[in-house]
């Protein structure tokens, strides 16, 4: 019997491991995810950003999350990552997702926690144990290849103690993904280092599993600090983004008469399973 989300992500905090988040467009990269996964033996989330969800559809995704769990008695679950509002929240909640993140870091803080306070009461009245997330702090907001460092992304940004700690208190939410020098996105020149110490005193105070994200491009040095600092779990987009994107250039070119999809993407889910495999050896600390 596989266990619930909230479950896993207890044992993961007592491990000191993290579980991988990894982001999905399409069907390519839910099978690269999986086989890494099952390979690994270890629990997944899949996560989907308003952006995905659309290109998706939300019936589909939770349609082809429980139908894998359900086959093979697997821990995967399915996140709304990235919602903006309530409305969207509550689609992905009623639709069968395990959990999703209210983000409103762009509104005034006592405006974030009434919008992130209406989704936990909504999520609890659902009586499922489905979870919420909120971020705190700005990370930037794509998943993509950067110049740069995000504008507005920076010390000032990054989460305050007493302000996690407030919040959390006030939201009751389950999980709570801070800004500690993580970015949405790969910069070029390489992504800013981790602030550890501010994550261990985030966890010190904060009485609930701490989400990195923007874990494309970040060290595996840091990584490994930033789990023993106290992060339960781990989201990759970019790098997936990546190896799909490579992989399908890399195969048009070298067979330009090839029309038979599911031979053209094959390596993009190669690609993806290889990229994956890498970070959750290391998330699980195998
Ligand atoms: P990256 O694209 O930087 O890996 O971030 C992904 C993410 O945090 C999705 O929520």
């Amino acid at each position: 019997m596989i266990k619930s989300l909230r479950e896993y992500i207890k044992e993961a905090e007592e491990k000191k491991v993290a579980i991988g988040h990894f982001n999905i467009s399409n069907l390519e990269a839910l099978h690269g995810i999986y086989n890494a996964a099952k390979k690994l033996n270890v629990p997944i989330i899949i996560g989907l950003s308003e952006g995905e969800e659309g290109f998706i559809g939300k019936e589909e995704a939770v349609a082809l999350i429980h139908a894998v769990r359900e086959r093979d008695n697997y821990p995967i679950f399915l996140n709304a990552d990235h919602h903006y509002n309530f409305e969207k929240v509550k689609e992905a909640l009623d639709a069968g997702y395990d959990s999703a993140i209210v983000d409103a870091v762009q509104l005034p803080f006592e405006e974030n926690i009434i919008l992130t306070k209406k989704c936990v009461k909504y999520a609890k009245s659902l009586n499922k144990d489905v979870l919420i997330e909120a971020e705190l702090g700005f990370i930037g907001t794509s998943s993509k290849l950067l110049d740069k460092i995000p504008d507005g992304v920076g010390e000032e940004t990054m989460t305050k103690v007493e302000d996690a700690v407030y919040f959390v208190k006030e939201t009751e939410i389950d999980l709570l993904a801070p800004s500690v020098g993580n970015v949405h996105g790969m910069v070029k020149g390489g992504n800013p280092k981790l602030d550890i110490n501010r994550i261990k005193k985030i966890k010190q105070v904060c009485d609930v599993p701490l989400v990195l994200h923007g874990g494309s491009g970040i060290s595996d040095d840091d990584f490994r600090e930033a789990i023993k600092a106290g992060i339960s779990i781990i989201h990759i987009n970019t790098e997936i983004r990546v190896a799909y994107k490579e992989a399908l250039e890399k195969y048009l070119k070298d067979n330009p008469n090839e029309v038979a999809p599911y031979k053209i993407l094959q390596p993009a889910v190669d690609a993806i399973e290889k990229v994956v495999e890498a970070r959750l050896k290391l998330f699980n600390n195998l």
